[in-house]
């Protein structure tokens, strides 16, 4: 369920009008609401109560400062895969030792930075990054929390570009070799064993994946205490899909996810860590764009939109399918027609979707890219030097301007020409 619905034949962001918002904030815009969000965020908290739990939001799927403040504010922890989103987590507020630091690959400078400022655990992913982060650990007088991300060989049956959890892909170490690196991690002087991680892709529609992979998490915990590490809490990842349609699509809930969550790992006494992206910020955002022509092309209709793939590369980069809404609301049984939705940007993979059925839609229309929350506005590039979206924050009638729209001369500002040119 989001709050983009609706009414008076316009559709609004919780109480305000997107049409309203492109008048005084120009078109293409992301738009977010508040109450989604929270909404969402409090679906999981209430899922895992009553075991002890931290909910980290994936910041990659949407990282704006003032989003990141809403959810802190909230009681959410952080997963961050960088120092910059590290960063921005400080910046909303959120203390150290409300984040985690995930990645495959971080950087000494990167681990320095993280202990300097305080967090929570860093999520390790390779024996060569446990000892340099031991090493920066030592260097500086500390000890790192670390939880050793395994990889449980389980196919979480979602796009190959976002599966994580099958031997041959890049992420965590091979669950057949985890008791001997965890023996390796508590003898490094810089380190503290505090759990184990693992996260085994994105857009999982089925839980069985999860219950395959937490069940493993579930035999190696017993096995690592049983060798005397002191596993106290358990980061289980993101991942947890979307109805991206509004169709037939039903992936399991929160709840249902909470509940085999707490079957097959609620007697281990740990602390149990999420790392929800998409599902807490993909359906409390949309992006609204505006038709610049609609063109007649053999045997179809172009809907050109002054948005393309530098703002939402979803479409192009995973064939993925975002539902599109009129913002004026088409009246009942008003006629359709395929269109080929596409953007300006000169590449034919500026394609958004094809031959989709859609109202008719006429020049200086508006239109809403629904589920653009997670993941949109975060790739966004300035491919064909257009200005990266501005982002908009709705709570019930009002709305803040979160990121502005850059402009041109910001933009060329960033160059430079050397003087021997
Ligand atoms: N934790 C880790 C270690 C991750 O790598 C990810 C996502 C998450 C948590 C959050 O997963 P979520 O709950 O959002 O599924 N750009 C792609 C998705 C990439 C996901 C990368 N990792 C897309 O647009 O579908």
């Amino acid at each position: 369920m989001d709050h983009f619905t609706y009414k008076g034949g316009n559709l609004h962001a919780e109480d305000v009008s997107l049409a309203e918002i492109a008048a005084q904030v120009g078109t293409p815009f992301y738009c977010y609401s508040a109450a989604t969000l929270t909404r969402h965020y409090r679906l999981f908290t209430e899922a895992l109560s009553p075991l002890p739990h931290l909910v980290c939001f994936a910041i990659k799927s949407l990282s704006n400062v003032a989003v990141l403040k809403l959810l802190g504010d909230l009681g959410a922890g952080m997963d961050v895969v960088s120092i910059g989103e590290y960063l921005r987590a400080r910046a909303a507020g959120v203390p150290g030792n409300r984040i985690v630091f995930s990645g495959v690959g971080k950087t000494r400078n990167e681990m320095h930075q993280a202990l300097q400022g305080g967090i929570r655990q860093f999520n390790v992913e390779s024996e060569p990054e446990m000892r340099a982060l031991s090493d920066v650990a030592v260097s500086l007088g500390v000890r790192a929390p670390i939880a050793i991300r395994v990889n449980p060989d389980v196919d979480a049956r979602t796009h190959e570009k976002i599966a994580t959890g099958k031997k041959e892909n890049k992420f965590g170490i091979p669950i057949s070799r985890a008791r001997e690196v965890y023996a390796e991690a508590a003898r490094l002087p810089g380190l503290e064993v505090v759990g184990v991680d693992v996260h085994i892709g994105s857009q999982l529609t089925e839980l069985s994946p999860f219950e395959a992979a937490f069940t493993l998490v579930r035999e190696l915990t017993l096995q690592l205490r049983a060798d005397g590490h002191a596993i106290t809490r358990l980061d289980l990842g993101g991942g947890l899909g979307i109805p991206y349609t509004r169709s037939n699509e039903a992936p399991p809930l929160p709840n249902d996810y909470g509940a085999m969550v707490k079957q097959v790992l609620g007697d281990l006494g740990a602390e149990i860590e999420i790392e929800p992206g998409r599902l807490i910020s993909g359906n409390s955002g949309v992006l609204v764009s505006q038709v610049i022509y609609v063109k007649h092309g053999e045997g179809r209709d172009f809907l050109i939109l002054d948005a393309a793939m530098n703002d939402l590369v979803r479409p192009s980069m995973y064939g993925a399918h975002h539902d599109i809404l009129a913002v004026r609301e088409p009246p009942a049984g008003a006629p359709s027609q395929p269109y080929d939705v596409v953007g300006p940007v000169c590449e034919t993979g500026d394609t958004f979707a094809r031959a989709r059925e859609l109202p008719l839609f006429a020049e200086g229309d508006l239109v809403a890219f629904r589920s653009a929350g997670a993941y949109g506005a975060v790739m966004a590039s300035e491919y064909n030097t257009r200005p990266l979206v501005p982002e908009v924050l709705v709570a019930r009638d009002h709305f803040a301007v979160i990121r502005a729209r850059p402009s041109y001369d910001e933009i060329l500002k960033r160059d430079s020409i050397p003087p021997w040119l």
